[in-house]
This record gives structure tokens, sequence and C-alpha cells, in this order.
């Protein structure tokens, strides 16, 4: 790693304080204010995961570097510059993971999932790592919700499939506009041949590429498809496209995906150019992109050789995986908030230490009938507390002082409109209950 900017020293200024340390560079926190909106995208993973029959599977962060190494491709962005390498005290270098589906073949095979009822399907959701120059919708630190199907022969319904988990799942959070992005890219057989011809169109251009792409053509020619470049992009106008020279089995099994797509009403864009960033991927690859947004929120494929890459066996597999982050940004600007889950609607407020003693029991009360109250222990003043109270935006405020411990009562004051009450303490949590109904 070039930068050291384990915690960058900032000027910012919190109020009114300079602030030494921030996260580092391209990680985020998620505070309170946005977890509703994490929880919902959770919730919805996991709802459509099971209906599906997808099960959860977690694997670690830390993985062998290797296996990103040879599964993702040595000439991959991901692998050439992207990945948080960590060398341990043994000498052994680790990554922290730069995606799932790698690891999850290795879990595939450590585990002997071969023995489960084939194909498997697996889902997951959890952070991802890749050292990238941060910008909009791209971070250092994101997360990942993915759908694999393992094991099956290469079915073009499951190219569906992993594309349904994805699309309901993106429906379910009401993301509107979103289209999926399709192409195939063949076998090793009839990519050979596409990429001979594409060799061509761009040697043929050579003055006008850019020079990553002088590199790319060489390297890993199918990455020219990708380049932004302005004038890479004239070239690659009347560049060949794959679908032409894709033989027979190739072309069928790309029409039975559409077909299918089809019969389930997803909507499809053919991105004749639409090529992915990781080396495993044969036959069908995809995108999902939201309207107004010229990132994609997700993303997959068809990858039958990544078994046999990592020298595990033969396995034919497919999957797609969102990117959470941008999944977020995409519902945020929808204008479908999620409303916070309300801070506890009564509040407690303790003045002396008896009170303050017999308070965390009363809360424990409230716990037993399922309710939450929210307290200030740590201040003194009926002022202070009453202004967190209201802070929190609580319904009822709970005042418990010395006298009231003595006469074993409690008042109940309703925050909104001021008025109070006392009631027996033995009384409080059915008396609490009423008013909040
Ligand atoms: P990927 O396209 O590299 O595919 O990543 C999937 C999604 O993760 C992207 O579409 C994007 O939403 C999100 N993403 C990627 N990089 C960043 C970043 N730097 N910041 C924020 N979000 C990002 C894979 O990782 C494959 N494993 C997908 C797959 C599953 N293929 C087969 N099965």
């Amino acid at each position: 790693m070039a930068e050291k900017e384990t915690a960058q020293k900032s000027e910012k200024k919190v109020r009114g304080k300079k602030m030494a340390y921030q996260s580092v560079k391209g990680m985020h926190d998620t505070l309170p204010e946005d977890q509703p909106l994490w929880e919902k995208v959770r919730l919805a993973t996991r709802h459509i995961g099971e209906f599906y029959n997808f099960l959860r599977i977690d694997t670690p962060i830390l993985e062998s570097a290797d296996i990103f190494e040879r599964g993702l491709g040595e000439g991959t962005d991901v692998v050439e510059k992207e990945m948080f390498v960590v060398k341990t005290k043994g000498g052994d270098k680790l990554v922290l993971r730069p995606e799932f589906t790698t690891a999850i073949m290795r879990a595939y095979y450590q585990h002997g999932l071969s023995q489960y009822g084939q194909p498997v399907k697996l889902y997951y959701e959890g952070p991802v790592f890749r050292y990238e120059q941060p910008q909009a919708g791209r971070f250092r630190q994101f997360h990942q919700i993915g759908f694999e199907i393992l094991g099956a022969e290469s079915d073009p319904i499951y190219d569906t499939q992993a594309i349904l988990g994805a699309y309901r799942l993106i429906e379910e959070l009401k993301l509107k506009g979103v289209t999926v992005h399709i192409n195939s890219i063949g076998c090793h057989k009839c990519r050979a041949a596409y990429i001979k011809k594409l060799e061509a169109h761009y040697k043929k251009n050579a003055q006008k590429t850019c020079k990553e792409c002088k590199i790319r053509i060489a390297n890993n020619p199918l990455r020219v498809l990708d380049c932004k470049d302005e004038k890479c992009q004239l070239i690659k106008a009347d560049a060949p496209i794959i679908l032409d020279y894709l033989d027979t089995e190739c072309k069928t099994h790309f029409k039975k995906v559409l077909e299918y797509l089809d019969e389930v009403k997803i909507p499809y864009h053919i991105d004749s150019y639409l090529v992915r960033g990781l080396d495993y991927y044969n036959r069908t690859v995809f995108e999902f992109f939201a309207e107004g947004f010229d990132y994609a929120i997700g993303g997959g494929g068809r990858y039958d050789y990544l078994s046999e890459t990592l020298k595990l066996g033969k396995l034919s597999a497919v999957g797609s995986a969102l990117g959470v982050e941008r999944v977020i940004e995409v519902l945020k600007a929808s204008g479908r908030p999620v409303a916070a889950k309300g801070a506890s609607k009564v509040f407690l407020v303790h003045m002396g230490d008896e009170a303050k003693k017999r308070g965390l029991s009363l809360i424990e009360e409230f716990r037993k009938a399922g309710m939450r109250v929210n307290e200030s222990f740590g201040k003194d003043s009926l002022k202070s507390q009453l202004r967190v109270a209201d802070k929190d935006q609580a319904h009822l405020a709970l005042i418990l002082g010395q006298k009231e411990v003595f006469e074993e009562s409690i008042i109940i004051r309703d925050m909104e409109i001021g008025t109070q009450e006392n009631v027996p303490l033995t009384r409080i949590v059915e008396e609490v209950k009423k008013r909040l109904k």
C-alpha cells in the first residue's frame, strides 16, 4: 500500500474542537440514523434468500491471497491494484476479501458441500475491501449482498435464478427504474476467436488508444471495453461484438437465459460490450443499473471455470452480488426514507440515590413486559433529565423521587400536554401500557 493512512489527521472542526482523527480513507461509519435503512436491506435479503431456498453462509474477512490472485486473475484491477494485503507474523500473505464468490467456492470444497442436494444455493452479506480511489459510490470498505448457485449443470435457468434473486430484492426495496444489462462472453473457445478480432481492431487503431489500453490489449484484451477514455470509446463504437462469435452452444444458452427472463418479466438490455472486471466469468454476465446513476448497483455472471482455475475440481456455478452502499444511495434518492425506529416512548427520571437504585429494577419490570424505557442515570437534575427525554421525543416521563420511593408511587408526566398524575408503583406497567395504546 503506497499511502500511509491508518488514521488521517484532519483539521476538521467538530463543535469548535479540532478533530485529530478520522475514519480511514474510503471507510465509513454507519450512524444510528442510517441503521433502519441498513436493517431494511438486511431483512429484505433474508426474506428473498429464504423464499428462493438460498442458505445463509458467512466466510472469514481474511483469506489467503493466492485464491484471489488465481481466481480473479492476475491481470485484473482487483488483483493488480486493489487488494488490501496483510502479512502475518508467521509470513503468510493474507488479504481482506475483495469479494465473496471465490471464498464461497473455497468453502464449497473445504466443507464438502457437494454432499448437500445440488445445486447448493447460498446467500451472504458482509463487508468487502478494495483499495480503490474513493469517489461517489466507490469506497475502500463496502458491503455486498450476494446469491450463488453452485453445483448445477451449466443450465441457463440458474443464470436467470441468480438474476432473479438480486432483482426481486431490488423490487422488494422498491428501487425504481432498475434494468439488467446483460451479455454473453461465451466459453474459452469462442472467446479466443473474438479476442483475436478485438486485438486486430485495437492494433489497427493503436495510434488513438490511451496508454492503459495499449497495456490492456497485450495483457487482458477484454478489459479495453471497460475503458472510459473518450478516444477509446470511439474505437469501441465500431469494435467487433462478442455475440457474433458465440458458438452454437453458447448462443443457445444465452437465448434461453433471455427467454427465462421474459418468463419472469425481468426487463433487460443487451449490452454487447459488457465484459465485467473479473476473469472467472464465462457465458452470461450482467449488471444492474438504476436510473440516474452511472455506476452499477450490482453484477454477476456464470463462473464455470473458477473451480478448475483454483485446481479444486470441475463445478458449474453462477451468482450475483449487489453493493449495499450503492443500493442505499438509490433508496435515499428515491425519497422513501425509512422512519428511524423511534427511541423509547417512555423515559425514567430519577431524583436522589434511592430513586436511582429503584429505577434500575423498575426498568427490568418493563423489560419483562416487553417495553423499552430510556433513562439518563448519569444526570442528577430534573431539568437536564427532562431535556434528554425531550430530545428522545418520549411520550411519557416517569418521575421517581425519594418521596415516591418511600410512598411506593411514581409520577407519570405526559410530555406533550404537560399533565402529571401520581400512580402506585405496583400498577405502573399497566398504567403506561394503557396510555400508550
Ligand atoms: P463486482 O461487480 O466487482 O462483482 O461487485 C458487485 C457490486 O459491488 C458492484 O456492482 C457494486 O455495486 C459494488 N461495488 C464494487 N466495488 C465497489 C466499491 N469500491 N465501492 C462500493 N461498491 C462497490 C463481484 O464482486 C462478484 N463477486 C459478483 C458475483 C457474484 N459474481 C458472481 N457471483
